[in-house]
């Protein structure tokens, strides 16, 4: 499949099939399966956070995912010593610092960068160190995008959250943000990438920003995966339970 020179990067968030597998607490569904999957199927990038509490991805799937992926590898992680160095292990193609808390459903905002400069600086120059392309999940702040190329960063992800949760003239404010965020970071020389929350309503506006190069998505693609692959897991299941079955002598 040939691509247009500047066509968008979709990454795939693969945290939720582990979600899913993990409340059975055995293998199926495998998220490494459903990033191979994935690749197959077009993808450009595959990201995996592995948290703190280890609430989905696990260790042993970051590493297969490492191996097996021919694709690039996004480690989504906290800036924490264990991840740090499981990182310089690993090393991915790029690690996304994210912030992380016990309690959130989800990463609820960007990374705090201003501020947490001297905190952040030896993190970022031990990933760079072992080769990964550092990446730093903010809000679209100019503030904080100048304290990402203060730190070195590579990319910035602009945490497009809010954006999605909003609706009318706030959503519009919330674009015309990433908007200027997006064209601020490319000019401080940073890569552009956006995600969290996006689905096929939101998703075009955030696509056609300019400088935008890739999108990470995650929740919804698995959710929508689930109503285009239920026609096809069902009626495999019906025609097991019908081979199963005797023939009835008429
Ligand atoms: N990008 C980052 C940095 C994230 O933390 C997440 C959520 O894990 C995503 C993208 C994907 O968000 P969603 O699952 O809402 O598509």
């Amino acid at each position: 499949m040939t691509k247009p020179a500047d066509m968008l990067r979709l990454g795939v968030n693969i945290d939720h099939v582990a979600t899913l597998r993990n409340a059975r607490g055995g293998s199926h569904p495998c998220p490494v399966s459903a990033a191979l999957l994935a690749q197959k199927s077009g993808a450009d990038g595959i990201t995996a956070h592995l948290r703190e509490d280890r609430r989905h991805i696990k260790d042993d799937d970051i590493v297969n995912l490492k191996q097996v992926l021919d694709i690039p590898l996004n480690f989504e992680m906290a800036a924490t010593e264990e991840m740090v160095s499981l990182a310089e292990r690993l090393r991915p193609n790029a690690a996304c610092i994210v912030p992380e808390k016990r309690a959130e459903l989800t990463t609820e905002g960007g990374l705090a960068v201003t501020g947490h400069e001297a905190r952040l600086a030896p993190f970022i120059t031990r990933l760079k160190a072992a080769g990964v392309r550092v990446s730093l999940f903010v809000d679209a702040i100019p503030g904080e995008l100048e304290a990402a190329v203060g730190l070195g960063a590579d990319i910035v992800e602009l945490h497009t959250g809010a954006y999605c949760d909003a609706s009318g003239a706030e959503r519009a404010a919330h674009l015309t943000l990433l908007r200027d965020g997006a064209h601020y970071a490319d000019k401080l020389g940073l890569e552009v990438h956006a995600g969290h929350g996006l689905n096929y309503e939101n998703v075009s506006d955030i696509a056609a920003i300019q400088q935008m190069v890739e999108l990470n998505i995650g929740h919804f693609l698995i959710g929508a995966a689930v109503f285009s692959g239920l026609p096809d897991a069902l009626s495999t299941m019906r025609r097991l339970m019908d081979d199963a079955r005797p023939e009835k002598s008429a």
